[in-house]
């Protein structure tokens, strides 16, 4: 929202009085005194006027987790556990999930409150690749490495899945990067190369932010600035 229309929804004036207050200095963001009465302000910014608080402003989460196998990518489940039951923290009830996995699936999750941030993640056209390691129940033939660039057709939902590259590192086992993030979409692939099965699927990173080794399954922390700006 922009700073005269909050002040003056705050104060009961006019959006008018509110940008000559602004202009005089008499609001303060996070500590500041701005003149900018066009400025975009959320619920994480401390918004003062004439040195009283209007709103406290919240602090941005941001965390990465490793979610162990069995969890539930959600928020909040009646039956099962979820990754948020996971968390140790006042303020978990307001995180959201920048991307799922499945529940047979392992690995790298990240929960914010900060949902710009999280759009960059989880729009339809964000291009963040995503690396995951998977082990399947039979061979996965050379051919499927060609397969996975030029992309599968899903007719139901009228789309071709944007090139991935698939890097077999075993008979069984290899390291596939994806650039979108559709419904079971890592799985549905390979079911396409002679209905092979996953036996794991175990997401590595997403963008620049990877699971370090020494983050036990089950473990959580917050990102660190320089992963949390690796996302433009
Ligand atoms: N693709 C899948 O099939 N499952 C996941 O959990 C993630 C990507």
């Amino acid at each position: 929202m922009r700073l005269d229309r909050f002040i003056a929804k705050q104060r009961t004036v006019s959006e008018r009085s509110a940008r000559e207050w602004i202009i005089a200095k008499r609001v303060a963001i996070n500590g500041t005194p701005t003149r900018q009465h066009g400025e975009e302000v959320s619920r994480f910014d401390r918004i003062t006027f004439d040195g009283r608080v209007l709103q406290p402003g919240t602090e941005r989460l941001y965390f990465m987790l490793n979610k162990p196998k069995g969890i539930l990518s959600a928020t909040k489940d009646n039956q099962h556990t979820t990754v948020i039951d996971l968390l140790d923290h006042p303020d978990k009830t307001s995180l959201h999930l920048a991307g799922r996995l499945d529940r047979s699936s392992t690995g790298l999750m990240i929960l914010t409150n900060d949902g710009s941030w999280s759009d960059r993640l989880t729009q339809p056209d964000s291009k963040v690749a995503k690396s995951y390691l998977v082990e399947t129940d039979r061979p996965i033939p050379e051919e499927a490495v060609a397969l996975f660039e030029s992309g599968f057709e899903f007719p139901t939902e009228g789309i071709t899945t944007r090139p991935a590259q698939l890097s077999l590192l075993g008979p069984c086992l290899a390291r596939v990067v994806i650039h979108e993030g559709r419904y079971h979409q890592i799985k549905r692939m390979f079911h396409r190369i002679n209905e092979i099965r996953l036996v794991s699927l175990h997401r590595e990173s997403i963008g620049e932010i990877r699971l370090p080794d020494e983050l036990a399954a089950g473990a959580y922390r917050a990102l660190t600035s320089a992963e949390r700006e690796s996302i433009l």
